[in-house]
């Protein structure tokens, strides 16, 4: 178990498909538009919802291979002869992902979770085989809740706080680890087209704004710097504006392209 339910990814599976940065998207679909195979590395797959947003932009011919470590998320991804599931921990054998016929590294919603180190790892391996990545859906730090409540800006904190705990990798990156991505390529010779993929949460989206609210209620908790009675007072307002249907949020989130210079 990886802490993350197939419940909670299917929820922001639809919002996280509406947030992918086109423009990011675009350059990864014509770096590859002339490839007749293609081989995709996806790491931290979840339950492959990289792959369904993915795959239909790129040409035929594609195999991908999904890797996570979370059994029971790996066990839903649909059954296709151009998939196959891997169950690996990236914290310990990350090259055996990287190794082989990999013609693209794949992966969304995971960097913000890595630590400086693990990153930087991440970033001289690829590097060293000359692969490009498509990083899609990183945590950026940024929130913007309407209405604004009092308690706002010190959840938040909170929350990002939370984000830089451990979380499998050591001491996470969490809102700073696209832009050290970002940076780190660009040092080792990498061209980067990057742009945001925020959510943005309508009133309508009332379950996802409460599974949010609720996630991070229980982060700034776990933070332990806010008295839990204000803590529940502002989830509280915050739910009555969810159900009265007056509610939105925007989450800051960033996509990036990186491929070698020189290649492709
Ligand atoms: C936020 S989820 C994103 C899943 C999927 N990419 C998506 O966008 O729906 C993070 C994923 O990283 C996986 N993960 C976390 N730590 C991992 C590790 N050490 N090795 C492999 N996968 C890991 C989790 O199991 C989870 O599926």
């Amino acid at each position: 178990m990886s802490g993350f339910s197939a419940a909670w990814l299917a929820l922001r599976e639809p919002h996280d498909l509406r947030a992918r940065n086109r423009d990011v998207l675009e350059a990864v679909v014509t770096a590859f538009a002339s490839q007749i195979s293609l081989n995709v590395a996806d790491i931290g797959c979840g339950t492959g919802s990289t792959h369904r947003a993915v795959s239909p932009h790129l040409p035929p011919g594609q195999r991908w291979r999904l890797y996570d470590n979370d059994l029971s998320l790996l066990a839903r991804v649909a059954s296709r002869a151009d998939v196959v599931t891997v169950p690996l921990d990236l914290s310990h054998d990350l090259e055996g992902a990287l190794d082989g016929a990999v013609d693209l590294v794949a992966t969304s919603a995971l960097l913000d979770l890595v630590s400086a180190e693990w990153l930087e790892r991440f970033a001289t391996e690829i590097a060293a085989r000359g692969l490009p990545v498509y990083a899609a859906l990183s945590y950026d730090g940024r929130v913007e809740l309407d209405p604004a409540d009092s308690l706002d800006d010190k959840v938040v904190a909170a929350v990002n706080a939370h984000q830089r705990t451990d979380k499998g990798f050591g001491a996470a990156l969490g809102p700073l680890a696209a832009q050290t991505a970002i940076e780190r390529f660009e040092q080792l010779g990498y061209v980067v087209v990057q742009g945001p993929s925020d959510w943005v949460f309508r009133p309508s989206d009332r379950e996802i704004q409460t599974e949010t609210l609720t996630g991070w209620a229980a982060a700034a908790r776990e933070i332990g710097k806010l008295p839990l009675g204000e803590l529940a007072g502002w989830l509280k307002r915050r739910s009555d504006w969810i159900a009265a249907g007056r509610s939105t949020i925007r989450v800051g989130h960033v996509d990036f392209f990186a491929r070698p210079i020189g290649k492709r």
